[in-house]
């Protein structure tokens, strides 16, 4: 049995990136920093994904952690169950 990570949010996060900067994009949904890694993986087995943006512009990170396109939305927050937490 694979383990979820938690829901850090319902709803992507724009956020306006630089080219060729590094982002660390929450995988375990545990951060309090969403959409971006603050460390609370620590002992949960999901470790943060680097993201290195391809050009300066607003990208959605994803924060429900379900999305098929890591680290960016793809709309599965939509199909999140109405009080699943
Ligand atoms: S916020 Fe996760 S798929 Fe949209």
């Amino acid at each position: 049995m694979s383990e979820q990570p938690a829901i850090g949010g319902r709803t992507p996060l724009p956020v306006e990136v630089t080219a060729g900067e590094e982002y660390w994009w929450c995988a375990c949904g545990r951060s309090k920093n969403q959409p971006f890694c603050d460390g609370s993986h620590e002992g949960t087995g999901f470790e943060p994904m680097q993201f290195v943006a391809p050009e300066s512009k607003r990208v959605f990170f994803c924060t429900c952690k379900r999305t098929k396109t890591m680290p960016l939305c793809d709309g599965s927050h939509k199909e999140l169950p109405a009080s699943d937490s």
